[in-house]
C-alpha cells in the first residue's frame, strides 16, 4: 500500500479529530501518501481530496467536530455511487480507505469491501449503537454534555417543584439515555428498547413527589415512541398530573459539538492508530473498536444490519436507584 485516504461520515462527533490526526501521523510514519477526502462519501464520489502532512493535522486535537467535513451520501447508497466513488480513488492512486463513523458509514465501508476496495472502518458516533464495539468516539463527551445539562436542570426543577423532561440524542438506541438517567441521578429513563406508557410514567412522577422529591428528571431518548415534547402532550390532553407543573428541553445538537474529553481524545487517538496499522498489515473489512478495554477487529459484516443490546444492569439500576 502506498497512498491511503481517510474520511469522516455521518455525524460529527468529538474525538474524530484526534482519529485522523492519529491516521495522518501513523500513516506517514510508514511512509504512506495520506489523503483527507472532504465531506465524508460525498467527496469520495466528487473525488474532493487533498493530501495531508504533518502540520495539516497540527492543533486539532483538542477540537470539536472534523477537519474533513461530514455528510450523508444518498448517492453512495446506489452502486453506480460506489462504483464511481471507486474509480475517483484508483485515478488518484489511492488503495486503502479509513472510514472514522457509526452504523450507516460502516454500511458504506462493508459494500466498498464487498466491492473488493480495502477499506477498515474506525467506530464513530455519539450514539453508541455499533455493534463490534464497546464504546464508540464522541460518547463520553455527549454524555458530559448531557450530564451539565442534567444537573443544571435539576437546580431550577427542585426550585419550582417541576418535572423536566430532557430528551438526548441516539437516534433508535437508548444508550444514551439509559447512561445519562443513572449517572445523571434521573427518576426516570423512556428509552426506544422499551415499552413506554404514559399513564404508568404519571404515576411515577406521581409517586416521586409523594415521597418527598423536590423535583423529577426525566431522561428521554429521541428515538422512543414519545419523545420529551410528545410526553408532556399526552400528559396535558389526557389530564394526567393535575397540579404539577412539567417542561421539556431537547438537547439536540449542543451534545455532539462540544470539545472532546481526555477519553475521547484518547480513544481517537487509539482507534486512529491501529486502523493504519490493520490496513497496512493486510487486514481488511473490519472495523477497529475497543472491547473489554482492548484495541478490537470485528468483521464489518458483523457490525451492519445488527442491534446493539442495552446492558441489563444499567436498565436494573436506572430503575432501583431512582427511589
Ligand atoms: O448519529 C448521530 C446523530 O446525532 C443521532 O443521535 C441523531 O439522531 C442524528 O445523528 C441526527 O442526524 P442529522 O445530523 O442528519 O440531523
Amino acid at each position: 500500500m502506498r497512498n491511503l485516504a481517510v474520511l469522516t461520515s455521518g455525524g460529527d462527533a468529538p474525538g474524530m479529530n484526534a482519529a485522523i490526526r492519529a491516521v495522518v501521523r501513523t500513516g506517514l510514519s510508514h511512509g504512506l501518501t495520506v489523503w483527507g477526502v472532504y465531506q465524508g462519501f460525498s467527496g469520495l464520489i466528487e473525488g474532493n481530496f487533498k493530501r495531508l502532512g504533518v502540520r495539516d493535522v497540527g492543533g486539532i486535537i483538542q477540537r470539536g467536530g472534523t477537519i474533513l467535513g461530514s455528510a450523508r451520501c444518498a448517492e453512495f447508497q446506489t452502486a453506480e455511487g460506489r462504483e464511481l466513488a471507486i474509480h475517483r480513488m484508483r485515478g488518484a492512486g489511492i488503495d486503502g480507505l479509513i472510514v472514522i463513523g457509526g452504523n450507516g458509514s460502516q454500511t458504506g465501508s462493508h459494500a466498498l469491501h464487498q466491492m473488493g476496495f480495502p477499506v477498515v472502518g474506525i467506530a464513530s458516533t455519539i450514539d453508541n449503537d455499533l455493534c463490534g464495539s464497546d464504546g464508540t468516539i464522541g460518547v463520553d463527551t455527549a454524555l458530559n454534555v448531557a450530564l451539565n445539562a442534567i444537573d443544571n436542570l435539576k437546580v431550577t426543577a427542585s426550585s419550582h417543584q417541576r418535572t423536566l423532561l430532557v430528551e438526548v440524542m441516539g437516534r433508535k438506541c437508548g444508550y444514551l439515555a439509559l447512561m445519562a438517567g443513572v449517572a445523571g441521578g434521573a427518576e426516570a429513563v423512556v428509552l426506544p428498547e422499551l415499552e413506554v406508557v404514559p399513564e404508568q410514567l404519571a404515576t411515577l412522577i406521581q409517586g416521586a413527589y409523594e415521597r418527598g422529591k423536590p423535583h423529577v428528571i426525566v431522561v428521554v431518548a429521541e428515538g422512543a415512541k414519545y419523545n420529551a415534547d410528545g410526553l408532556c402532550r399526552y400528559f396535558k390532553d389526557h389530564g394526567l398530573l393535575p397540579g404539577y407543573e412539567f417542561r421539556s428541553t431537547v438537547l439536540g445538537y449542543v451534545q455532539r459539538g462540544a470539545v472532546p474529553t481526555c477519553a475521547d481524545r484518547l480513544l481517537g487517538t487509539r482507534l486512529g492508530a491501529e486502523a493504519v496499522e490493520q490496513i497496512v498489515g493486510g487486514n481488511k473489512g473490519v472495523l477497529v473498536g475497543i472491547k473489554h478495554g482492548d484495541i478490537s477487529m470485528t468483521p464489518l459484516e458483523e457490525v451492519v444490519n445488527e442491534q446493539k443490546p442495552l446492558d441489563p444492569w444499567f436498565l436494573k439500576m436506572a430503575d432501583l436507584l431512582a427511589r
